[in-house]
């Protein structure tokens, strides 16, 4: 019977899910431990560091009855049946891999603080055994260096192991998470030992169907599943945006195109068949090049190409928008103002990691626009950080877009699509420039008020 659970990591995947975990499961203590003090004084405090929405309501009704917060990593590891590693695996910045492999060394002291935890508690007379959960996105076989580092610790073999490692990647999206861990469309499990991947089951199966929960008897194909979910999730986008391409080049309409493709039930529903100016976050990217990487490590340079392409031919949405936004003004945006609206990867987050708003951004500073930022969510401290200093943040659109030569959305927040646009036609040069990098403005519309509009993928 499970009574004491513990994470490693109080992060952006950590967090959320283990104050679910403690709000369905209150027979079950759960602590959240992290060796960087200030981040577990801000969960402990009315700031979480994590910012979601319903999480913090989650939080307060659990903190104090079966959910907490601490620094004291090696007592809450050696008291938990179950450990979750949930730190972060960061790209390589150098070395071997370096832009494509993950960095592994906040992974590896972990698995190296429950080993000499357990030791410890051993030594004490405490043994029992443990289930480690690999919870971090992680390259394929992670886990399987896992088992190596405890097991070099004298974690023991077969039946009578110290340690058993189980895989549970996380799939819920930034700005959803709360959302998505009470109803997830599934729940994976994979591990080698039966009593261990039985013991995860019976925590989730706390609030999500039995159906839903799946278990493989390998960890690495729990490990591939995530990796492949977020490529084939990606390669979607992507696909629409390639065929965005060609819409504009014949003067069709990806949303028309989109729509038809979609009605197919064998293609499962619209989801991620949105064109627009290029998929961010942190995930798609980083995901996408950790498969092209396995494959290539694995001798499949055919199969690497294919994922690598994904990435590329973002890319080039990338800077196609770029060249139309230049080529549309005159083959310049030297010394013009260009107002850009959203730079958060996607509507809802504050997030900006990889958003193709930064690299159009890079694009058009390139050229020398003068730019004019607003974004609803964003810190003004980020976008400087994320663009060098090299643009003035607006409070609001309207003040973003008066005096420009044109207007670029490149996020798609709601409020976009409802603001007064003839006022911020009024305040523009002539002509006025609209390029809707997310199909979020009525093009019909601002036409009829004397815009000229580009949007990815529709008619010119
Ligand atoms: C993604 C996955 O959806 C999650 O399942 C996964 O757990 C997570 O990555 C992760 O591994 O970190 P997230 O990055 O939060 O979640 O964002 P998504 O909602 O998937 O959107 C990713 C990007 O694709 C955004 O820039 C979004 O604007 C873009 N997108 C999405 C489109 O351009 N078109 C679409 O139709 C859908």
């Amino acid at each position: 019977m499970v009574k004491k659970i513990c994470c490693i990591g109080a992060g952006y995947v950590g967090g959320p899910a283990m104050a679910v975990m403690a709000q369905k499961c209150p027979s079950i203590e759960v602590a959240v431990v992290d060796v960087s003090r200030p981040r577990i004084d801000a969960w402990n405090s009315d700031r979480l560091p994590v910012h979601e929405p319903g999480l913090y309501a989650v939080v307060r009704a659990c903190r104090g009855r079966n959910l907490s917060f601490s620094s004291d990593v090696d007592r809450h590891v050696a008291d938990a049946d179950i450990v979750f590693v949930s730190v972060n695996t960061p790209t390589k910045s150098r070395g071997l891999g370096a832009g494509l492999a993950a960095d592994l060394a906040y992974w590896e002291s972990a698995a190296r603080m429950v080993a000499s935890a357990a030791s410890r508690s051993a030594t004490n007379g405490e043994s029992k055994s443990k289930i480690v959960v690999e919870k971090s996105s992680v390259p394929v076989r992670t886990a399987e260096a896992m088992e190596r580092i405890l097991l070099a610790h004298g974690g023991g073999e077969g039946d009578d192991a110290a340690f058993h490692v189980v895989s549970n990647p996380e799939f819920f999206s930034e700005g959803t998470a709360m959302r998505d861990l009470l109803c997830p469309d599934r729940v994976l499990i994979g591990g080698r030992d039966r009593d261990a991947v039985r013991a995860l089951v019976d925590v989730y199966a706390h609030w999500v169907p039995e159906d839903r929960i799946v278990t493989t008897t390998s960890l690495c194909s729990a490990e591939l599943s995530k990796l492949a979910a977020n490529a084939f999730l990606a390669q979607r986008v992507t696909s629409a945006n390639a065929i965005s391409a060609l819409c504009e080049a014949v003067g069709a309409d990806v949303s028309d195109v989109s729509r038809a493709v979609a009605m197919d039930r064998r293609v499962g529903g619209g989801a991620f068949l949105n064109a627009g100016v290029g998929f961010g976050g942190p995930g798609f990217h980083r995901d996408v090049l950790r498969l092209a990487y396995a494959c290539d490590c694995n001798g499949l340079p055919e199969a690497a190409e294919y994922w690598r392409q994904v990435v590329a031919v973002n890319e080039y949405q990338k800077s196609r928008f770029v060249r139309r936004v230049v080529s549309s003004m005159f083959g310049t945006v030297a010394g013009k103002k260009v107002a850009v609206l959203g730079f958060a990867f996607k509507k809802g987050v504050a997030d900006t990691r990889e958003s193709p708003a930064v690299d159009v951004c890079r694009g058009l500073l390139g050229d020398r626009a003068h730019v004019s930022m607003y974004d609803p969510a964003v810190s003004e401290k980020q976008i400087l950080r994320d663009t060098a200093g090299k643009v003035r943040v607006a409070r609001d659109a309207y003040e973003a877009a008066e005096g420009a030569h044109g207007l670029c959305v490149l996020t798609e927040w709601e409020e976009f699509r409802t603001l007064d646009y003839r006022r911020i036609f009024d305040g523009m040069q002539r002509p006025a420039f609209v390029f809707d990098g997310r199909n979020v403005v009525d093009v019909g519309k601002l036409r009829e008020i004397g815009f000229v509009v580009y949007s990815v993928g529709k008619p010119l």
